[in-house]
């Protein structure tokens, strides 16, 4: 087995597969089943300090199989953040820490834009003894009426302002969960880093609409015949979240280096995990796949990503960490690479389609083929 540990912001982690903020983290009872079947780190369900107002639905998750296999490859949620107490949750951040005090456990916290309730938030978990802190600014449904989660992270100067009220009071490392619902997901990962959050972790779900169900005509997840949007994860999402993470490794690079990354969005193997450390991560969430198939995949992973270390020859995540930033340049020079390319051998042949007026109707699929890889 090749080593899969990591140190992040001064963590010590023993892989980097990390349970991202939840259900697979929502009571003492599941954190502790992750951590005994190997995983390296857990962020618990979002965590606030009254529960009170949070009321959930059911059904509250809608789920896009695919058509052939029937495997389940988009999820959405409309749920909300944790129900449960805060002191429930203050006296299980305790518990778990005295059973695993070697482990890494990740409060993740989310409040009202005001200053004394993250200050509060912050130093009563820390006092319990979290390791960290994964501030959500992110969640797409429910809060956002509050003008919580990601209410906050789409507007950068209110994020700014509420990672400093919690870098005030922080004594342990805080990463600041990003929601990809914006244009532009370098500007609330900026805004976060300049108030000095040792990291940032992305993304969260995508905000959607699973699907209307033709028999009823309803919208899904239908509650009493009404839905609302939600947030979409599983598979489908990694690419979109892939993209993210790679603009955030390379804006982490250029202007704040040294800071962290944790990619998250439809990891579900060791394979997933490897193609978000090349593009710069330092570790990987996992959420929707333990829902699918239980907290035993992580043996897998880290048997996949293992096999991947192997055969490349690394001996550790941070040789390999952030390696395929280097492949991304503009279209402009694609087409100025390969230009250059087709001069050195001269060849033409090959091409599939030189031109778009070369495209026709009873070839099309074939053509479309032609020009893809995978
Ligand atoms: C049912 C469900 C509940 C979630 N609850 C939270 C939450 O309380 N806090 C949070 O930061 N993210 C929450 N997330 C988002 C996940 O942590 C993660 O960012 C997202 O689902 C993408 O990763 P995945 O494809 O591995 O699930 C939730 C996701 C799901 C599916």
């Amino acid at each position: 087995m090749a080593d899969l540990s990591v140190v992040v912001d001064g963590l010590k982690l023993p892989n980097p597969f990390v349970i991202g903020s939840g259900p697979p983290g929502t009571n003492a009872n599941v954190i502790g089943k992750a951590f005994d079947e190997g995983w390296g780190a857990v962020i618990c369900k979002t965590v606030s300090l009254d529960a009170s107002k949070v009321v959930n639905v059911q059904p509250r998750y809608g789920r896009l199989r695919a058509a052939d296999s029937n495997e389940i490859i988009g999820w959405e949620n409309i749920e909300l953040i944790s129900d449960r107490p805060f002191e429930t949750w203050i006296d299980e951040f305790k518990q778990i820490k005295d059973k695993y005090p070697d482990r890494i456990l990740i409060a993740s916290i989310m409040e009202e834009f005001r200053r004394d309730e993250w200050v509060e938030i912050v130093e009563r978990c820390q006092e319990a003894g979290v390791d960290a802190f994964e501030c959500n600014f992110s969640c797409p449904h429910g809060l956002p009426e509050r003008r919580m989660g990601s209410a906050m992270g789409e507007n950068p100067e209110i994020l700014e302002e509420v990672c400093s009220w919690v870098m005030e009071a922080a004594k342990v490392p805080v990463w600041a969960k990003m929601t990809p619902n914006v244009t532009h997901i370098e500007e609330p990962s900026r805004a976060a880093l300049k108030a000095g959050c040792q990291g940032i972790a992305a993304i969260n779900t995508i905000r959607s609409v699973i699907g209307v169900n033709l028999d009823t005509l309803r919208p899904e997840p239908s509650v009493e015949g009404y839905t609302t949007p939600g947030g979409y994860s599983c598979k489908a999402v990694m690419p979109i979240a892939l993209r993210m993470c790679m603009e955030i490794a390379t804006l982490i690079g250029k202007e704040f280096p040294g800071r962290s990354l944790s990619g998250i969005g439809g990891v579900e193997s060791g394979k997933d995990a490897a193609q978000f450390i090349l593009l710069g991560c330092d570790t990987v969430q996992v959420c929707t796949y333990v829902m699918k198939v239980g907290y035993r995949c992580v043996r897998a992973m880290k048997d996949e990503l293992s096999a991947f270390m192997e055969q490349h020859k690394f001996n550790s995540i941070a040789e390999f960490k952030g390696m395929s930033l280097q492949y991304f340049t503009t279209h402009f020079d694609l087409v100025a690479r390969q230009a250059a390319a087709r001069r050195k051998t001269a060849a033409t042949q090959g091409q599939s389609l030189k031109a778009d007026g070369e495209w026709r109707g009873d070839d099309f699929v074939k053509q479309s083929d032609s020009l893809a890889r995978g």
